[in-house]
């Protein structure tokens, strides 16, 4: 049988069609005390790779060349049920505790001073959520007061004590985790949960009215309070927020492969609605301010771990394996195409946090006392991380479309660029979500002046099931393009059939 021959794609490339600036924030990921995310991923001490507090510097190396910004932490639904003092000062007076969460024991040997040298380290942002599950208003403001202020009060001096001189200055903060959903800890109504954010963001300002918060939207847009939910939390909380969250998590179901690859139409839609439900908010509260969006965990997750890896009954492990998916190449494309719906978004999704960042749902792997490895996943990520600077373009593609079960007729090419004055560099992030025919790629790039393929990069391979594993970590890595050809007018690039593309462009001297 002979290969499909291409199909025709096109896009335009000009510095004036702008969405807004990339914010560095869009490539944060999260940290929750789930599974061997921290003990055994980013923390084992006795590691021959663990520096002096522990931290495995193996990992910390991959976190950078990861391209994260900031880090969520410590939860999740782990933060619902947590007490953030059972983490804080010496470590043999720490209790251990139930993690109801996630059927665990929480030994609580790493806590919040331990994050915050570890973000340092990691060169990230920390970014914290509060427990509004089974605490409150008190606790919130007891944390930042820790946290936070430089010292002369009870629990800013005994940070100090605890060894933190310096203030760990958070500025982002979420106002509790997945409050719509039943299986949260503390779980409520959308009037329960938008009067505690607003009282909890209310005291929280009167220590610092700079912060920023975050207030929790719908834990999927398949949820039956979808949509009602944001109207009435920001109801409650519009003028005391800054952000609305939003999470989604997509998979492959029943062999719909072409369907998969299409996830990125869900996460365009769900934004929308998010951004339409604030501003009518805004709108019948005549409010100046617009409400964005933190897209605070999005990922790839095959939610069917068998029941006989999930502990129960009297099992509390310490940091069993949960949720370690083992990612494929079509899971790496759909990765991309949901990171070029975000910096598509980039006027009002303006915070995400890929989860999660080590062995649970993650873009890097560990073994304990072993090595670290990079999953599929891992490479859209760093790439766009790294490439995406300056600002993002609307580039208007046009290209044949394939038909879905879920998302009716959908365009193959699903594309974004990044223009950067300063460097005068453009980039372009590129899917091609076609099964079996590869994309002709035409970009206009009249507007840029005369440009010349800096790079060009592909991610692809013939079985969308191929994976990464410890033994082999680079079966699934950045190849580069050379299918790349350029005129006065335009450059033309071939997009091999379900792949991830970074194509540079640089001013031609
Ligand atoms: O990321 C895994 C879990 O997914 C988080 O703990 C929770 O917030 C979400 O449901």
């Amino acid at each position: 049988m002979t290969d499909p021959a291409p199909a025709s794609a096109r896009l335009t490339l000009d510095p004036a069609f702008r969405v807004a600036p990339v914010s560095r924030r869009t490539f944060g990921a999260f940290v929750e005390h789930l599974g061997r995310c921290v003990y055994t991923g980013i923390f084992e001490p006795g590691h021959r790779g663990a520096d002096a507090d522990g931290l495995r510097t193996d990992v910390i190396e991959l976190v950078r060349e990861l391209g994260v910004s900031t880090v969520r932490y410590p939860g999740g639904n782990f933060v619902s049920g947590y007490r953030w003092e059972d983490g804080v000062g010496p470590v043999r007076n720490r209790p251990t505790r139930l993690d109801l969460a996630w059927h665990s024991t929480e030994p609580n040997t790493f806590g919040l001073d331990e994050f915050i040298r570890w973000t340092r380290k990691a060169g990230v942002e920390p970014m914290m959520a509060v427990n509004l599950g089974t605490r409150g208003v008190q606790e919130a403001v007891d944390l930042l007061e820790y946290c936070n202020l430089p010292s002369g009060t009870r629990l800013s001096d005994l940070r100090v004590t605890n060894g933190a001189a310096q203030p760990h200055g958070i500025r982002m903060w979420c106002l509790g985790n997945e409050m719509d959903g039943p299986w949260q800890i503390g779980h409520k109504t959308a009037e329960e949960y938008g009067r505690l954010a607003a009282e909890t963001a209310r005291a929280m300002r009167m220590i610092d009215p700079e912060l920023e918060l975050v207030a929790c939207g719908s834990s999927g847009s398949g949820m039956p309070t979808f949509g009602q939910w944001e109207a009435t939390v920001l109801e409650h909380a519009y003028d005391l927020v800054d952000y609305v969250s939003c999470h989604a998590y997509y998979q492959e179901q029943n062999g719909d492969l072409a369907g998969f690859l299409a996830s990125a139409v869900n996460m365009e839609n769900f934004i929308d609605d998010v951004v339409a439900t604030a501003d009518h908010v805004r709108a019948k509260r005549r409010a100046g301010k617009r409400i964005n969006i933190s897209f605070d965990e999005w990922n790839v997750w095959y939610m069917n771990q068998p029941a006989s890896q999930t502990p129960r009954g009297g099992d509390w492990p310490v940091a069993p394996r949960l949720l370690e998916d083992h990612y494929n190449l079509a899971d790496a494309v759909v990765v991309g195409s949901l990171l070029i719906t975000l910096l598509r978004h980039s006027d009002r999704v303006t915070a995400a946090s890929l989860a999660q960042l080590v062995n649970v749902i993650a873009p890097i792997m560990t073994e304990p006392g072993g090595g670290a490895w990079r999953q599929t996943t891992f490479h859209p990520f760093a790439q766009a991380s790294r490439y995406a600077t300056g600002d993002v373009l609307r580039v208007e593609p046009t290209s044949p479309t394939y038909p879905t079960a879920e998302y009716g007729d959908v365009p193959t090419l699903h594309a974004v660029a990044t223009h950067d004055e300063h460097t005068a560099a453009t980039t372009v992030f590129a899917v091609n979500r076609s099964l079996d025919t590869p994309l002709s790629l035409s970009m206009d790039t009249r507007a840029l002046g005369s440009v010349r393929v800096a790079e060009a990069y592909q991610l692809t391979a013939q079985d969308p099931y191929v994976r990464n594993t410890a033994d082999e970590p680079d079966r699934v890595f950045p190849r580069a393009n050379s299918s790349v050809s350029g005129d006065r007018d335009g450059v033309a690039v071939l997009l091999p059939p379900m792949s991830w593309n970074v194509i540079r462009l640089e001013q031609a001297t």
